[in-house]
């Protein structure tokens, strides 16, 4: 650190004396001070140690002076800011994250896919869900989403309107490993989401990925430790490549908050083996049927999550036991197993999204704006790739995986109509859901009760809503896995094919059903083509949650939280 210099009495002061000297040239200089024939005027004397320094400050003897003491305070290394001196290319890109947003504002993917908000119904995510963006968001777009709701404290200090939980917090910032060290991780997760407002200052940094103070590499999310140990990848054992993959694998991964242990977050890994041939069912009792799968499947995780009868949420259109895939980036990357350029299986997420770059003296270093840049590829890749080429291959790839999602037949569409037509038979049967005018509390307890009743109904119900679960699962660890057209696209449409196959029973079953219980439903696609029908369809109400969400801005947030928003 550097020392801050006092203004100090021992250097050059000029004395001035014989003021009334009319040619100066007779000057006599007082005790300690020492005429300067140049200017003709007494300089204080270089005193000899020891000086007497004041209080807070200590001599300095290399150059006599009096300096303040280095803070024995920590730096603040959780703010990447502090780093900025050592490390000033590393640290201006990484504040280029911030240039990482659409400039037309949010990209509001519910809008442009009402059909999300329907799988969704009842979860966070049908009120609001953005497309990703530079790292530098991720603390406000936390803090300002729908999803993360409005809560206050009221007169009697109990929060009202938490909708979340605090391991929410673990993939936006670094002050959640300053806690983890600070509390303990059970201390942490086992609370609300907004219980950590205040202590939430910066988003996510260097202390994420990095020692303090230090450009070693380092997994700052003891989940993350413990999951890649159980697979055999312990991170001070692996390779740089791999070791830089996992500080992403922190956040770009599969995970659920464990309720069995203190809701800390948890990676679904327990049986995955890396490129090795496992039959789930005979890991776990797992009830498909599908057969031998490698490496980091989404069939691993649903035999997981099916043999700890996990759900994220019931689904307040239809009654089915959700779950919800979070972002399986690594898993995606890490099981591709072949590629037109075997090369390309040995690049890791900093060879695409942190290319080498060179500073102004010519040094080489990583450039920490987070993303893909097709026109900033080093030059050893120019060789094979320019931007248009790459720009229309992964443009191709999308087209294909929209086609599967979209085109005839597409399973967005399919799902919409599934969930539709569930909630149409329970409804034949009396049992009353949101169309009825019940909450969402409400309609969710009928359902979950109705699927216990032990009845034909139930019977029927629990294969068509299983049938919804994994079809759903398997859709979304494709589609949230952001990227996987680059990242796996022959994963993304096998994925997107089987839960197209499950969807095509589930709907046959479900028009059965409905012909047996003498519905009256049509189903009419033109009724859910916007957000504006589908939302209030899902129970939502859209202009209630924006206002709460400002006024928890306006009077929480802004008035006792640290966050400066973006
Ligand atoms: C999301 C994780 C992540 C964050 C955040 C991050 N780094 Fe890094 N950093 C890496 C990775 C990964 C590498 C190694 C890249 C490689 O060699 O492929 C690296 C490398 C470095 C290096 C070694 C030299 C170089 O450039 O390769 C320095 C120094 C460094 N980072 C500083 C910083 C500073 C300063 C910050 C904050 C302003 C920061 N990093 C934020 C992941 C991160
Ligand atoms: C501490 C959690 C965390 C870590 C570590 C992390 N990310 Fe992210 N990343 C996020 C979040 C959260 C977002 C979305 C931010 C938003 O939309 O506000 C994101 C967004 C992104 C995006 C989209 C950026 C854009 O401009 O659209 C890319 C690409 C990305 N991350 C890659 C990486 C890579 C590569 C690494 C490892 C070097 C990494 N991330 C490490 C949490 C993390
Ligand atoms: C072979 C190069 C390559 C590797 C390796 C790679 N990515 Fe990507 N990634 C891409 C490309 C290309 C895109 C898509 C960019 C586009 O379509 O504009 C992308 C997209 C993404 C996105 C979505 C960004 C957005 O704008 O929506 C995220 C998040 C992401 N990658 C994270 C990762 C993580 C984490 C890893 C490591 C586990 C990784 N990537 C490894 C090339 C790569
Ligand atoms: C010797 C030629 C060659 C070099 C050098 C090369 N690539 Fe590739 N790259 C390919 C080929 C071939 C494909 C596959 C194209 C296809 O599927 O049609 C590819 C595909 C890609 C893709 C699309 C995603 C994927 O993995 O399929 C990305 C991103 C990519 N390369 C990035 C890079 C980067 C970054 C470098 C430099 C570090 C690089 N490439 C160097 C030939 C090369």
């Amino acid at each position: 650190m550097k020392l801050q210099k006092l203004a100090i009495a021992i250097a050059v002061s000029a004395v001035l004396v014989g003021c009334n000297d009319d040619d100066g040239n007779n000057v006599t200089c007082g005790d300690g001070s020492t005429l300067n024939p140049d200017t003709n005027i007494c300089e204080v004397n270089p005193i000899d140690p020891p000086v007497e320094c004041g209080d807070g400050t200590v001599l300095d003897p290399d150059s006599n002076t009096c300096v303040i003491p280095p803070s024995t305070g920590p730096v603040d290394f959780y703010n990447s800011d502090n780093w900025a001196k050592d490390f000033p290319a590393q640290h201006a890109s990484w504040a280029e994250t911030v240039e990482n947003t659409p400039a037309d504002g949010l990209d509001d993917l519910l809008a442009a896919n009402p059909a999300l908000v329907t799988a969704w119904a009842g979860y966070g995510f049908a009120k609001d869900y953005n497309r990703a963006r530079g790292h530098h968001f991720a603390l406000t777009d936390v803090i300002k989403s729908l999803r993360t709701g409005h809560p206050m404290v009221d007169e009697n200090g109990a929060v009202q309107g938490e909708a979340m939980a605090a391991s929410c917090w673990s993939c936006k910032s670094p002050d959640t490993a300053r806690l983890y060290d600070e509390i303990g991780e059970a201390n942490f997760a086992d609370n609300s989401w907004s219980t950590w407002g205040h202590e939430m200052a910066n988003t996510i940094g260097c202390a994420d990925c990095h020692e303090l103070g230090d450009d070693t590499l380092r997994l700052s999310r003891p989940h993350t430790d413990r999951a890649t140990d159980l697979i055999g990848r312990t991170f001070a054992a692996a390779s740089d490549v791999e070791k830089a993959n996992q500080t992403c694998a922190q956040c770009h991964v599969e995970y659920y908050f464990d309720g069995s242990d203190s809701k800390k977050v948890k990676y679904p890994w327990d049986y995955w083996k890396p490129a090795v041939d496992t039959d789930y069912a005979d890991v776990v009792d797992y009830k498909g049927s599908d057969g031998l799968y490698q490496g980091f499947t989404a069939e691993a995780q649903l035999a997981y999550y099916d043999y700890r009868g996990f759900k994220d949420w019931t689904n307040a259109i239809s009654g089915a036991a959700m779950l919800k895939a979070q972002h399986p980036e690594y898993e995606n990357l890490e099981d591709r197993t072949t590629h037109t350029m075997s090369s390309h299986l040995d690049f890791g997420c900093s060879t695409c999204h942190m290319p080498k770059a060179q500073n102004s003296e010519g040094q080489e270093y990583s450039a920490h704006n987070v993303r893909f840049d097709m026109n900033k590829m080093p030059s050893s890749c120019q060789s094979c790739h320019d931007a248009d080429a790459m720009d229309s291959l992964l443009k191709a790839r999308k087209a294909e995986i929209n086609d599967l999602r979209f085109g005839a037949n597409g399973v967005d569409p399919m799902l919409n109509e599934v969930h539709f037509k569930a909630q149409a038979i329970w409804s034949a049967n009396g049992v009353e859901g949101l169309v009825e005018g019940k909450t969402i509390g409400q309609a969710k307890a009928n359902y979950e009760g109705a699927l216990q009743a032990g009845n034909v109904l139930a019977d029927e119900m629990n294969s068509l809503l299983t049938k919804v679960r994994n079809a759903q699962w398997f859709w979304d660890s494709a589609t949230a896995s952001h990227g996987i057209h680059a990242h796996n696209p022959a994963e993304a449409k096998r994925l997107l094919n089987k839960a197209n196959g499950i969807l095509v029973d589930a709907i046959a079953e479900a028009d059965a059903l409905l012909v047996k219980y003498n519905s009256t439903f049509v189903y009419d696609a033109a009724n859910y083509d916007s957000k504006a029908k589908v939302q209030p369809l899902a129970g939502l109400d859209l202009k209630g949650m924006q206002d709460a969400k400002a006024d928890f801005i306006e009077n929480r947030v802004e008035t006792e939280w640290p966050v400066d928003l973006k």
